[in-house]
């Protein structure tokens, strides 16, 4: 395997997966919107509020042809709109092999609702309507992307949902 990509819904999880099987597989860990706000030195929030969501938007795609670059096997955990460019899923499906962790959307409601500032994507909106449908929008890209998907529930912790994903992948 190249290397193991998480994707999903904000709010799903991704980071403090990848963080988790990055130590089990001790190998390194990229998170995209980390390394974007580290390239650009600002948040991801100035970048939307400043430069509009496009630029955002070409920023990712930028940062996947950059991880391209890498050598050796990683973890990498996306933001969650990664996937809705076609452009990106072609270059996701050279990278390595994505799993979708896929939430309920009263999970995500749940967890998204004290974590709403930091996420430019739903700033203004009613919560549990903007999760619906973005969820409606993307789903098809998630399931288009994905190689496989782990159906996460509220119970599953962080490492349980680790352990899946290795099943699920063989690793
Ligand atoms: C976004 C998700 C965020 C971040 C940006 C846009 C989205 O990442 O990339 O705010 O469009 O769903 P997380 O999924 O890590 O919150």
């Amino acid at each position: 395997m190249k290397s193991l990509i998480l994707e999903g819904f904000m709010g799903c999880g991704k980071s403090s997966i990848a963080e988790q099987l990055s130590k089990e597989l001790n190998c390194p860990l990229y998170d995209t919107d980390a390394l974007i706000e580290k390239d650009e030195n600002r948040s991801i929030n100035e970048i939307f509020e400043s430069s509009g969501e496009e630029y955002f938007r070409d920023l990712e795609t930028k940062m996947l042809e950059k991880l391209m670059q890498q050598d050796g096997f990683c973890v990498i955990s996306l933001g969650g709109g990664m996937p809705v460019r076609e452009e990106n899923r072609k270059l996701l499906r050279k990278l390595g092999t994505v799993v979708y962790i896929k939430a309920p959307a009263e999970l995500l409601f749940k967890r998204l609702e004290n974590e709403r500032e930091k996420r430019p994507m739903l700033e203004g909106h009613e919560l549990r309507q903007r999760i619906d449908e973005l969820l409606r929008l993307r789903e098809e890209a998630y399931l288009k992307a994905a190689d496989f998907t782990m159906g996460l529930r509220e119970e599953m912790t962080v490492k349980d949902a680790a352990l899946c994903i290795r099943k699920a992948c063989g690793i």
